[in-house]
């Protein structure tokens, strides 16, 4: 309908979960079924994520998934490194990510990183699924490649799939200790209400055709008025990394949720300390396959709709922060624009008091998330802030009155070396880790030497 700018945009998928457990082996699996169904230009590559229209999701899934029910137009994966936060892909006024896999190997169970995916699924409240990943490791298991689950479930002797099961009904276990009710996916009515357990091999695709055909269902059923977008607006998204480019300086790696943006707009970007307003140097795609052998990573491209990822060049980026806020002002008033990412900053912002720990995070969603933790373990907060632990840290950390709180968290970041050394004259802890968790519980046992 050309009279109707509003379209439905591709849900944004988070692919989460402990560190091996199999996050990439599965986006790499549904690419390369693409490439052997002769689709391989289908599938988009985009900066930090992979887009697969439904056409392909219906010839990977097979009966499971009738391109004629559906008119979402596919879905968009995020990939995210086991060892970073999701928080990053999360942002206000719009969670980034519509829903979440949270892959889980059936022989290493819950992790420390899968639980803290989980809790942050559950703080953000958004919809996920569980892949229950590596199926095919079970001992005498009997691949069927690329089959659904319950054709090669039905081929598997029986004290095969009794192992598998056992492995299964533990995790469905772990999400109930964790206040989930979860089951094997098919007997999930509401998967709002109830999470889906889909067993899958990102070897050996069995499962696979599950996985999407629950993923499409999920968001049809339950996204479909939030993805209705104004496919032609300003661009709306979030900064997911802030990365030097050779060729380009500082670039920011970016996920747009809404409208578009192209290569002559003027931006407004969360900054360390006030917003950013610059204007696109360039939007920056990775190439094809094919054509990596070129001189340059990057293609030019001269704009980009909802959802997508895409890398921005542009002056004044340095203070850019992962997990701020982007907003392309085209034809409204810069000052109102500037304001909206402002308010949506404060929004992020953590409340500080006058006494506490230092606090830094490698994201804003980060920073939230351990600022949410330490407001649980009752632990005031001086100041927190995105970035490496520097020695300005251990100078403010130095002058807390309470030997307890003479101390700086680090989630997700380095520590630099002069920092150290300060941190050794100036007799200030400093805790870096990469599970939030487990930051708090040394954090507690410290406090716990102290007092003996
Ligand atoms: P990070 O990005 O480091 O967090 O890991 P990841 O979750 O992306 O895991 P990745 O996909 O890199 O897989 C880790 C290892 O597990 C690799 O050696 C994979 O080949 C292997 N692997 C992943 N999925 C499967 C599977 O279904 N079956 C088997 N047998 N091996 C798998
Ligand atoms: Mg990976």
């Amino acid at each position: 309908d050309t009279l109707d700018p509003t379209s439905l945009r591709t849900p944004i998928v988070a692919v989460l979960g402990h560190v091996d457990h199999g996050k990439t082996s599965l986006l790499d699996k549904i690419r390369g079924s693409a490439v052997i169904e002769g689709e391989a230009g289908a599938i988009t590559q985009h900066i930090g994520a992979t887009a697969v229209p439904l056409d392909i999701i219906s010839s990977i899934a097979g009966d499971l998934v009738d391109p004629e029910d559906f008119d979402l137009p596919g879905l968009l994966f995020i990939d995210t490194p086991g060892h970073h936060s999701f928080t990053t892909l999360r942002s206000r006024g719009g969670a980034l990510a519509d829903i979440a896999i949270l892959v889980v190997d059936v022989n290493d169970g819950f992790q420390p990183q899968t639980l803290e995916a989980l809790d942050i699924l559950k703080r953000s409240q958004t919809p996920f699924i569980v892949a229950a990943n590596k199926i095919d490791t079970v001992p005498g298991w009997d691949p069927n490649e690329d089959t659904p689950i319950n054709a090669t479930y039905d081929d598997q002797t029986d004290r095969v799939s009794s192992r598998l099961d056992e492995s299964l009904y533990e995790i469905i276990g772990n999400l109930s200790d964790e206040g989930f009710s979860a089951d094997l996916y098919w007997r999930v009515q509401n998967f709002q209400r109830n999470v889906g357990v889909v067993p899958v091999s990102a070897m050996t695709g069995e499962g696979v055709p599950d996985l999407l055909a629950v993923m499409m269902g999920l968001s049809q059923r339950y996204m479909k008025e939030e993805m209705e977008i104004d496919v032609a607006g300003p661009g709306v998204g979030t900064v997911l990394e802030v990365k030097e480019e050779k060729g380009f300086g500082t670039t920011i790696d970016t996920v747009l949720y809404d409208g578009t943006i192209r290569a002559d707009d003027t931006l407004v970007v969360g900054g360390m300390n006030d917003p950013i307003v610059t204007e696109v140097r360039a939007l920056l795609q990775p190439r094809p396959l094919a054509e990596i052998r070129t001189e340059s990573r990057f293609e030019k491209v001269d704009e980009v709709g909802a959802a997508a990822g895409i890398k921005v060049a542009a002056p004044e980026l340095a203070d850019a922060m992962a997990g701020a806020p982007v907003r392309v002002v085209r034809d409204r008033d810069l000052e109102a624009v500037i304001t909206e990412v402002r308010a949506e900053l404060a929004d992020i912002a953590v409340d500080t008091e006058e006494q506490g720990v230092v606090v830094k995070a490698d994201t804003l969603g980060s920073l939230e998330a351990m600022a949410d933790a330490l407001e649980e373990a009752e632990l005031p907060i001086v100041r927190a802030e995105v970035g490496d632990v520097a020695p300005r840290d251990v100078s403010v950390a130095s002058t807390a009155e309470d030997p307890k709180q003479q101390v700086i968290l680090g989630f997700n970041v380095d520590v630099l070396d002069d920092a150290h050394q300060r941190a050794e004259t100036d007799d200030v802890r400093i805790f870096a880790d990469e599970v939030i968790y487990q930051l708090i519980e040394e954090y507690e046992e410290f406090v716990e030497e102290l007092e003996r």
